[in-house]
């Protein structure tokens, strides 16, 4: 990871935000390399998810919505880590993420000061690992107590501390990793950052930047059915920033404070409804990917086929399979409400190996079914109907025999009964709604059911990196080697796609026809243009930003050789192979290798 950080400083690929002030931690900037690589990314998911499919559209919606948007999703009251604190420093830390420690602990029941009226009489308790020094221990002691005694007047030399115990401790999670402090106990901690909106800044003017740009789609639901013409199943896909308050940023982007998702919310009918048109309904999984979408498909089906459309997603950038890995969420992992959920990892440089050795890796993207939770939800708070009308359904309906009607009924009746009571309607108010919504179904009406990948943009630019990283070393006629980095992006993500140079910069025809052909490329191509240092020099700095091809100029694109007039020579990254190729068709090759 060192190696990467510090290469992506040096190229400009990733930079501390607001780094000339010290930087602020959970934030940072991508540079001109780095910029270019996400611009590609992003462009390559928009593409996939939504230009080359007619069953997905897209939305662009605000950061800001309003609050009660996160009030339904459940994000005021439950979007938390659960957090202990440092009672002297007053760091916070996540409570899954503490290290087992061991050492001795040094307690305190509390201090006074000598002679003079003051006494405070609190438990504190600091560990002191294999040769580390009581006296620090005592010294943090006073310094915690200091706050809560006026008489020593800011003095820690009229600090005495009362009650000191030691005691061994073994694997203990009771210890802030930096100050070595017992820690507080364990609260939740929201994660929306707030602010807010207009020119009062009372409570009632409290929004949130949006942690997720998923409850956008929700809410923007039924405006993008009636517009776009789409019938279920259909998706809606968003790229945006997304902000979170988390209370350890680490591994360098991995998590962030401020990043970007690319979201899609794929809505789809629920089984009872597929099963009333289609006769029946396939739950059936299949190894690998599922092929074209049935009509018959349910829930699981869905589910997998997008699992599997994102790792393809993944595979054509350059992430093969054996680089990434997969968990599927347990159900006590789960959210009350989601019936599936696969997280895409990949096996990042900081990835922990298990007790056998393997590592699993980080997420990239978690795919989850997650019913009909989210539109239902925006349903009761905001008393907009969030269901839709499908004539496939009222007409499929009458066709159905009286017990296959009963039968679907009272299935829909349980699931949607299932859902009302969670959400703390009373028995009876849930019961009458449950019936309604069952009754529905012979009208052709349902709430959708959603699938949603949810991938993290920063997060794909740093598996990126860390995979296209690697080292070569070369050794010179002298024997002298160098090692040098070759950053063996796709070309399709690589940020410059072909480096243009004139084998001399002394000699105008070579650098007339060298700008002649970045000309004719960079309305297509992003192209570096560079006449500077030895041609090897040229290579290899173009090899450390990752670009996949460079094209030379030279006495016979001139016409020295008569027959090599008009060729340049095309140079590979991976394998420094170098080739002839015609100007007139650099263009349709470089096409072919970087779509
Ligand atoms: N709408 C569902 C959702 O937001 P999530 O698992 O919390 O689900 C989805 O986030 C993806 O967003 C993650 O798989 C990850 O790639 C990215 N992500 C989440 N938190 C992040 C953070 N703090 N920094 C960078 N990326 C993050």
């Amino acid at each position: 990871m060192e190696k990467i950080v510090s290469l992506c400083k040096r190229r400009g690929f990733v930079f501390q935000s607001s780094e000339i002030y010290g930087g602020i931690n959970g934030f940072w900037d991508y540079g001109p390399l780095g910029a270019e690589l996400k611009r590609n990314v992003k462009e390559l998911w928009w593409q996939s998810m939504t230009r080359l499919r007619e069953d997905v559209v897209g939305l662009e919606a605000t950061i800001i919505m309003a609050p009660e948007i996160w009030r339904a999703s459940g994000h005021v009251d439950t979007f938390a880590d659960l957090m202990r604190e440092c009672p002297l420093t007053k760091k916070r830390v996540r409570t899954d993420q503490v290290e087992p420690r061991s050492g001795m602990a040094y307690r305190f029941t509390g201090a006074e000061v000598a002679g003079a009226e003051g006494r405070v009489e609190k438990p504190f308790a600091v560990l002191v690992e294999k040769g580390g020094h009581p006296e620090s221990a005592r010294k943090k002691a006073r310094e915690f107590f200091l706050e809560s005694l006026p008489a020593a007047q800011g003095d820690l030399a009229r600090v005495t501390l009362l009650g000191e115990q030691t005691v061994a401790v073994e694997n203990s999670i009771d210890f802030h990793p930096d100050s070595s402090v017992e820690l507080g106990p364990s609260r939740p901690f929201n994660l929306m950052l707030q602010t807010w909106v207009g020119p009062i800044q009372s409570d009632e003017n409290v929004a949130y930047l949006r942690p997720e740009t998923a409850q956008a789609i929700f809410a923007q639901f039924k405006n993008v059915l009636e517009t776009s013409r789409q019938k279920l199943p259909f998706g809606i896909g968003q790229i945006g920033k997304a902000f979170r308050n988390e209370v350890t940023p680490r591994n360098f982007t991995f998590r962030s404070r401020e990043f970007e998702q690319m979201e899609l919310e794929f809505f789809i009918k629920p089984d009872e409804v597929v099963e009333a048109i289609a006769g029946s309904v396939n739950t059936q999984p299949v190894e690998g990917h599922p092929g074209e979408p049935q009509a018959d498909w349910g829930w699981q089906r869905w589910h997998q086929y997008w699992v599997e459309e994102r790792v393809r997603f993944y595979e054509g950038i350059g992430l093969s399979r054996s680089t990434l890995g997969f968990h599927h969420q347990t159900p006590e992992e789960l959210a009350h409400y989601a019936r599936a959920t696969t997280d895409i990892l990949y096996k990042f440089p900081f990835s922990k190996a298990d007790a056998t050795g393997a590592v699993k890796g980080d997420e990239l993207e978690g795919i989850a079914a997650r019913s009909d939770f989210d539109l239902s939800q925006h349903e009761r708070f905001s008393g907009k109907p969030m269901g839709v009308f499908d004539e496939e359904l009222r007409t499929g309906w009458t066709k159905l025999a009286p017990e296959k009607q009963a039968d679907l009924s009272k299935r829909y009746y349980e699931a949607r009964l299932r859902y009302l009571t969670k959400a703390g309607l009373p028995t009876e108010k849930a019961e009458k709604e449950a019936r309604e919504d069952a009754d529905g179904l012979a009208k052709g009406q349902y709430i959708p059911h959603v699938i949603e990948p949810s991938a993290g943009v920063d997060r794909l630019i740093l598996a990126l990196i860390a995979n296209a990283y690697s080292e070569v070393t070369d050794t010179d006629a002298k024997g002298k080697s160098e090692t040098r980095v070759v950053m063996r992006f796709h070309p399709r993500v690589a940020p410059i796609k072909v480096g243009v140079f004139p084998l001399l910069k002394n000699k105008p025809e070579l650098v007339a026809k060298a700008r002649e052909v970045q000309q004719l490329l960079k309305s297509e191509f992003n192209c570096f243009y560079d006449e500077s240092g030895a041609i090897g020099r040229r290579y290899a700095r173009q090899d450390e930003a990752g670009t996949p091809f460079c094209v030379t100029v030279d006495f016979d694109t001139l016409g020295e050789k008569p027959e090599l007039l008009d060729t340049v020579t095309l140079r590979h990254r991976d394998d420094s192979r170098q080739e002839r190729i015609a100007i007139r068709d650099l263009v349709g090759w470089l096409r072919e290798r970087v779509r």
